[in-house]
């Protein structure tokens, strides 16, 4: 299965799909290219270190359409079938979706359907939950809404800062990205709706 990935910054997601790859853990699949709209991502360096191909595809003042239409030809130019976005920090417009219906993923540092959008974990810290985590899910038109494919806990420390807890979900999120994406490489997933099944368990 060829992935592809799209970032804005650090990238460690990204990294933590593209060792499981690499080492094997995500059998049958490739990372075909990596795709930044900021072209001083600092997950672009790390993936030209471990020799996957970038490409900065920057919006520079035109319309979602047209910014996604130009990221979509070169999803479809590297062969890419499966989208993971990493810490991409755009929504997707329709057109974009519907080029690759139930094939989008995302990673999300909250356990869904709580704290939605930006700053999930200081959202979280906020409104004094004791337990919260990160979600990997599939993307429809919504913000943070589509069919959950997994998702990993992480307890909310009295002292914790939003710094601490990202670190200690962000831990969670690698795990949860690359069992995700191997789930799918695998074909072991049945979507139902809302819901998504195990195949082997179903
Ligand atoms: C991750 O914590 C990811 O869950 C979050 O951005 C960070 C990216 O880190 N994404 C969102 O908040 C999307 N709504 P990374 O660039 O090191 O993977």
């Amino acid at each position: 299965m060829n992935i592809g990935i799209l970032i804005s910054g650090r990238g460690s997601n990204m990294i933590a799909i593209a060792d499981a790859v690499e080492s094997g853990e995500i059998g049958g699949s490739e990372v075909a290219v990596v795709i930044s709209d900021k072209s001083d991502a600092a997950g672009l360096g790390k993936a030209r270190e471990r020799g996957i191909k970038t490409s900065v595809i920057e919006r520079n003042g035109r319309t979602r359409e047209e910014h996604d239409a130009e990221i979509i030809a070169e999803l479809r130019k590297n062969e890419v079938e499966l989208v993971c976005l990493a810490g991409y920090m755009r929504l997707l417009s329709a057109g974009f979706i519907r080029s690759y219906p139930n094939r989008i993923v995302n990673i999300h540092p909250s356990l869904l359907p709580s704290f939605r959008g930006l700053d999930a974990q200081k959202q979280a810290i906020e409104y004094g939950v004791k337990v919260s985590g990160c979600t990997v899910h599939f993307v429809d038109e919504d913000l943070d809404n589509g069919a959950i494919i997994l998702q990993r806990t992480v307890e909310v420390l009295d002292d914790d800062t939003a710094e601490t807890l990202s670190a200690r979900i962000l831990e969670q999120e690698h795990a949860a990205y690359v069992e995700a994406v191997r789930r799918i490489a695998a074909r072991d997933l049945w979507i139902n709706g809302r819901r998504t099944v195990l195949i082997a368990e179903a």
